[in-house]
Formats: C-alpha cells, sequence, structure tokens
C-alpha cells in the first residue's frame, strides 16, 4: 500500500474543523483581463501534446540502442494484456518527420517527449552512442523547423536493463549518479536548442507500480521499506541531474519535472476543506514533490512510514531540493476528494462510491475539476510560479465509423470539460503557463498493450496509417482561438 492509498482509504468521515481558512487565488494576477471572458487562456499559453520514447518510437535495436527494463519486460508471459510490445509500436523512429507534421497541423507550439536513455547510453552509463542521440537532433532540428519548441523528458521510464541487472536498477544510489552524467551529456548536447527538461516522468507510477506491486517493469514486488528506498533514489537522480543539467547546459535552459501528482479536491468547497485539500496535496505527495520543492521528509509522512522510512542523509536533501524552474504536473483522474478532519494531519480522504463515472479505462475516473484545483492548492502550498500541465487526456474506444472518421466525443467532453476548469484556474490567476495533450497519437500503453487509445491521431498498427479524430479537431480550434467559447 503507499502512502497516498493509505489517507485515501482511511475510515469514518470527519466532519469539518475549525482549521484556519484557506486564501482566495488572486484574481488581480491573471495575466491581463482578456483571460476571464470567453474562456479565453492568458496571452502567451503554451499549447502542446505529449508522447513517451518506448511508448511511439520502435527501432528497439536500431543504431546501438542498448536494451530497456520494457524490453525485458514485455518479453515475458503474461506481463502485457494483449501480449504486445514496443519493438515496432508507431515506428516513430522512422516516421518523425509526418509525426511532427502532425504535431504543426494541431497548432501546438511545443511538443513533449522523451529521450531514450538507453539509446543515448546502451549500458546505461560509459561510452555514448552517438548514433542515438543524433536521433534526437534530428527531431529537435525537425521541430524547430516546424516553429515547435522542444520540451524533453529525461526519464520516462526505460531505464537501460544493463543498470537493472548490474545495480538493481533504482535501488541503488549509483543509478541516481549514473541518471545524472546521461543528463548532463544530453543537456550539453542538446542544450544550443533544447531550452526545457524534465528530469523524470511520473516517480509516482514507476517506483510503487513497478517495485511494490510488479504491475510494471521491472516487475519487482519488495517490501515497503525498499519501495520508499527507491523513490528517495529517484528524488535523488532529479536533484543530482538538475546540477549536472545547470552545470552543462546553458545558462537560459530551463529544468523541472513532470509528476503525477495525487490529485486532492475539496469534497465541498468550503475554507476549511480547501485547508485540508492542502495538507492532503502536502501529505499525499511527500515522498516526491513535496521532498524535492521543500527538502524535508514531512513529519506525519516519516511517522507513517516508520521503521521502512528512506534513509537519507542533510546533504542528499539539499540536492534533492535543488531550485526548478517550473514544476509539470500530469492530471487526469482525481485521486482524493477531502474534507477538514480533527485529528493530525487534519483532512480526511472520502471512499470513491463504486458508481463513480470514469472513461472507457477502469481506473481513470472524470473529475474535471481536479484541472482546477490540482495546479490552485499546488500553487498555494510550495508557492509555484511556473506550472505546467504536462499530461491529461483521456482513452476512448476510438471505433472507425462507416464514413472513415473517429467520433470520439467522450474525449472531446472530456477535454472540453478539464480545460474549461483550467481556463478557470488561469482566469483566477493561477500560475499555468501551458498544457501537454496526453497523446498526439494512438501507442503502446504500457500494460494494456495496444487495446486502450490515448492519441487525438488514430493509429492503425497495422498499416502505420495516421487519421485525425474529432478531437484533433477540436483541440485544433481551442488552440487556434486561445479559448474555450468563439
Ligand atoms: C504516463 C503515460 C501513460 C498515460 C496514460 C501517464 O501515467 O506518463 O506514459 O500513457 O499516463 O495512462
Amino acid at each position: 500500500m503507499t502512502w497516498a492509498s493509505t489517507w485515501a482509504a482511511a475510515g469514518a468521515l470527519a466532519l469539518a474543523s475549525g482549521s484556519a481558512g484557506a486564501a482566495e487565488p488572486d484574481a488581480s494576477r491573471a495575466s491581463g483581463a482578456a483571460a476571464g471572458s470567453a474562456g479565453r487562456f492568458p496571452d502567451g499559453f503554451v499549447w502542446g501534446t505529449a508522447t513517451s520514447s518506448y511508448q511511439i518510437e520502435g527501432a528497439v535495436s536500431e543504431d546501438g540502442r542498448g536494451p530497456s527494463i520494457w524490453d525485458t519486460f514485455t518479453k515475458k508471459r503474461g506481463t502485457i494484456e494483449d501480449g504486445s510490445n514496443g519493438d515496432v509500436a508507431c515506428d516513430h523512429y522512422h516516421r518523425y518527420k509526418q509525426d511532427v507534421r502532425l504535431i504543426a497541423e494541431l497548432g501546438c507550439k511545443a511538443y513533449r517527449f522523451s529521450v531514450a536513455w538507453p539509446r543515448v547510453f546502451p549500458t546505461g552509463d560509459g561510452t555514448p552512442n552517438p548514433k542515438g542521440l543524433d536521433f534526437y537532433h534530428r527531431l529537435v532540428d525537425e521541430l524547430l523547423a516546424n516553429g515547435i519548441e522542444p520540451y524533453a523528458t529525461l526519464y520516462h521510464w526505460d531505464l537501460p536493463q544493463a543498470l537493472q541487472d548490474r545495480l538493481g536498477g533504482w535501488r541503488s544510489a549509483d543509478t541516481a549518479k549514473a541518471f545524472a552524467n546521461y543528463a548532463g551529456h544530453v543537456a550539453e548536447r542538446l542544450g544550443d536548442r533544447l531550452k526545457t527538461i524534465f528530469t523524470i516522468n511520473e516517480c509516482g507510477r514507476f517506483v510503487p507500480f513497478g517495485y511494490g506491486s510488479g504491475i510494471d517493469a521491472p516487475g519487482l514486488k519488495l517490501p515497503q521499506a525498499e519501495v520508499n528506498q527507491a523513490r528517495h533514489h529517484v528524488a535523488l537522480a532529479h536533484g543530482l541531474a538538475v546540477q549536472a543539467i545547470r552545470a552543462k547546459a546553458r545558462a537560459d535552459t530551463r529544468v523541472g519535472m513532470a509528476e503525477n501528482i495525487t490529485a486532492c479536491v475539496p469534497a465541498i468547497d468550503t475554507p476549511e476543506n480547501i485547508r485540508a485539500a492542502e495538507i492532503a496535496t502536502r501529505e499525499l505527495n511527500a515522498g516526491f514533490l513535496n521532498v524535492i520543492l521543500t527538502g524535508q521528509y514531512t513529519e506525519p509522512f516519516l511517522s507513517w512510514a516508520g521503521t521502512d522510512a528512506p534513509k537519507f542523509t542533510a546533504e542528499e536533501l539539499a540536492i534533492i531540493s535543488a531550485p526548478v524552474d517550473f514544476v509539470g504536473l500530469n492530471i487526469y483522474a482525481p485521486q482524493a476528494y477531502v474534507v477538514a478532519a480533527d485529528h493530525p494531519p487534519g483532512f480526511q480522504s472520502l471512499p470513491f462510491p463504486t458508481s463513480f463515472p470514469h472513461m472507457s479505462s477502469p481506473w481513470l475516473m472524470l473529475g474535471p475539476e481536479i484541472a482546477y484545483w490540482v495546479p490552485r492548492l499546488a500553487a498555494k502550498v510550495w508557492n509555484l510560479k511556473d506550472i505546467y500541465i504536462t499530461e491529461n487526456g483521456t482513452s476512448s474506444e476510438d471505433r472507425i465509423s462507416p464514413d472513415g472518421r473517429i467520433h470520439d466525443l467522450d474525449r472531446v467532453m472530456y477535454l472540453r470539460n478539464y480545460l474549461t476548469q483550467l481556463q478557470r484556474a488561469a482566469a483566477e490567476g493561477v500560475p499555468v503557463k501551458g498544457y501537454f495533450l496526453w497523446s498526439l497519437m494512438d501507442n503502446f500503453e504500457w500494460v494494456f498493450g495496444y487495446k486502450q487509445r490515448f492519441g487525438v491521431y488514430h493509429v492503425d498498427f497495422k498499416t502505420q496509417a495516421r487519421t485525425a479524430k474529432l478531437s484533433a479537431s477540436f483541440y485544433r480550434d481551442v488552440i487556434a482561438k486561445n479559448a474555450l467559447r468563439a
């Protein structure tokens, strides 16, 4: 059980108690009065789409790429629902020029992709493989030639298998050091054109799923103490990478992380519950975001972990909390509807009714209000000045109609509702600077293989044909207007 799910599973509803009132967002901070009218987003709002290397690239044995833990994991029987893997995926490695055109056709001025560590360092460290990095040189050049700003993530779960074999992956602090070396290398080589770097994507997923429940690669089921230690090593990797990037990149390079923050919402909008949701945001994200942004593991977190708490030094905490330029938040589903509680730590998570609505993926519960509350609460709790929504989107059945089109009305409904809430946050002065829709195109959806489709472009995995869905038209229209309404 994770720290977050412990709270979420907690028992009876404690009614609101008189805790300190919450600060309201400051409407005067909204960038331009126009932000509030006609559902407009602030001027300069960054619109993008997102993907990751293992999910789209394919070409797993080309140009010297080493194997990753996902290559190994997907080849084990029973790990992936449809028995598939990322060997070919969207064949983006060969089709990137066509895919960049798809991004341009949406009107996006930004694209978030990830660099495959085993392409750059086939065995994780040691001698780099220049041919591997060449792919990202080509991709970055193609993006820039199309007026699209590259936003690169350095780790979206495809750890070099050699580091798993040699060090036990994130069980070892040496993997954190290898990551920093790789981060510095990429920053140095691409830094003349790459201005925004995310270190780690979703520590909150790949650590518990990869090292706790064993659902994701590397498929380990370790005791909680080791899961907590692995998470600490990932936080350390982030901090060491920030240092390495600052040392090797140009001065104007910006660095942060993209995290699947545990999304908290006040169940009923009262000052007490809003305050409780702030506490929940801090405590349910204590193992990663909070330690990075404050340099401390909170007392409630440490006492929950007890003897399973991660071992750490003051020096490590200082490295982990190296200042970042922005925070990326991946938001899909609400995870904790909270009310105030008169017992520590001051909030109570309510149980979800089984009838709570969800999208085509059963885990993806529909809660548009997280697009308002999550950035608002995060900005308040950690005093953030630059927030990006680095992922948001949904799966859908996506059947091709007899007219050859894909009328993904459920995805359009989802996006419209989440973006409405995000616009409300921006209009109230919450510092959200951009939004990256997950995902550009259908791709390898981890344990679900190719069965769950998240793209705004449909991919026929037999022919590799890409077809724009209705949601692509919807998104293009929002981007063109920088607003939700005409
Ligand atoms: C991940 C993506 C994934 C998406 C949809 C996020 O947790 O970063 O890789 O495809 O959610 O499940």
